[in-house]
């Protein structure tokens, strides 16, 4: 088999941390399946700026470039608030989803039985809560030009973001949307503003459109803020969750508590060339550095990565049971403690999931 390379790129904060649990996940894969991968370590982020100045160094977009695929970790954290804003280290990730043209961001959110309970909310809630966040990631608001800040006669200031889209980007979009909905359970939501947006008017026409050439699959569509409630107060009725940038950023955070903890959300951006991999929880400065962070969230991105960039799936599947198979035994970070349960740090986290893993070759 040829070498599959991956570009790693553990960021600041606990990217730093949980990062290596990933590879090591990677790694037991690798040695069970006979797959050969390259790891190649990159900076990115904070990191970078104080390395080089730029929050993506030319030599971390070269060794992205001819990687299969990107792991990448967290960006940013206090010490660069002050940066100028072009500089921050969240451009540097921002600058990769866009240069790749990684327009779909995939996050799953699951509730998995064990952990019912360490969701804020109640058992009858979230039970059986099994939803995927479509995010569009290259458009909206985030991108959107004009972009600016201007000085105003009277001595007070303006700032402009501007929500865009063109056609195109919400067709490719809303098309993995229907695609990823046929391989679940055939239901697609679809997000949007559109009793006030002219964007979100001509999204939901799009995505109506497109919905005749899926008839087997289930569409409705929801406004944002309506979403927002939904999502906590029946999470069940979701299947497939399509939507912009923007409201995706906001939406999947809270689905994230769904999960029981933000360090259980795994993320996949594709579309482009190549494809990169991170978690949904950022830097975690209150808890960076001290070894208790959830790897677990890392790793399904590196599962994710098995299953989307390497077609590994069986895989893929491996490393999500071996997940289940480290909680199921009662083991947790400091995120998803519960009475009862083994208190373990990142690295022993990644270590009983590579055992786990390991046993299933
Ligand atoms: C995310 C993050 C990023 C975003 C930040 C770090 C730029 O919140 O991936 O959800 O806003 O997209
Ligand atoms: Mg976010």
């Amino acid at each position: 088999m040829s070498t599959y390379r991956i570009a790693v790129l553990p960021g600041d904060g606990v990217g730093v941390e949980v990062t290596p649990e990933a590879v090591k996940v990677l790694k037991t894969v690798a040695r069970g399946t006979g797959a050969s991968f390259e790891f190649e370590a990159g900076i990115v982020g904070g990191a970078a700026i104080d390395a080089t100045g730029e929050p993506l160094p030319a030599a971390t977009r070269a060794l992205c470039e001819k990687a299969h695929a990107i792991l990448f970790g967290s960006v940013g954290g206090p010490k660069w608030d002050d940066v100028a804003h072009e500089k921050r280290p969240e451009r540097g990730l921002l600058a990769l989803r866009k240069d790749f043209d990684l327009y779909a961001n995939l996050r799953p959110a699951a509730c998995y039985p064990m952990l019912v309970d360490a969701s804020p909310l109640k058992r009858s809630v979230v039970e059986g809560t099994d939803l995927m966040v479509i995010r569009e990631l290259t458009a909206g608001l985030y991108f959107g030009q004009p972009r600016f800040r201007e000085a105003l006669p009277d001595g007070s200031e303006r700032a402009v973001n501007t929500m865009s889209y063109t056609s195109k980007e919400i067709e490719r979009v809303a098309r993995m949307g229907f695609e990823v909905a046929r391989k679940r359970r055939h239901h697609l939501t679809s997000v949007d503003k559109s009793n006030v947006l002219v964007v979100s008017q001509l999204w939901r026409e799009i995505v109506t459109r497109l919905g005749r050439e899926y008839p087997d699959v289930t569409l409705d569509h929801m406004l944002a803020d309506n979403c927002a409630m939904a999502l906590v107060a029946r999470p069940t009725r979701f299947d497939t969750i399509v939507t912009e940038n923007t409201f995706g950023d906001i939406l999947s955070d809270e689905a994230a508590i769904l999960a029981g903890s933000m360090g259980m959300l795994p993320s996949a951006s594709i579309g482009g060339r190549i494809a990169l991999y991170e978690p949904v929880h950022g830097t975690a400065p209150d808890i960076a550095g001290k070894g208790i962070a959830n790897p677990i969230a890392a790793i399904l991105s590196a599962a994710m990565l098995l299953r989307y960039s390497a077609d590994l799936p069986k895989d893929a599947e491996r490393v999500e049971r071996a997940v289940l198979d480290v909680l199921q035994h009662g083991y947790r970070t400091a995120d998803i403690r519960q009475e009862g349960t083994k208190l373990v740090g990142t690295a022993e986290m990644g270590d009983l999931i590579a055992r786990a893993l390991e046993g299933m070759y």
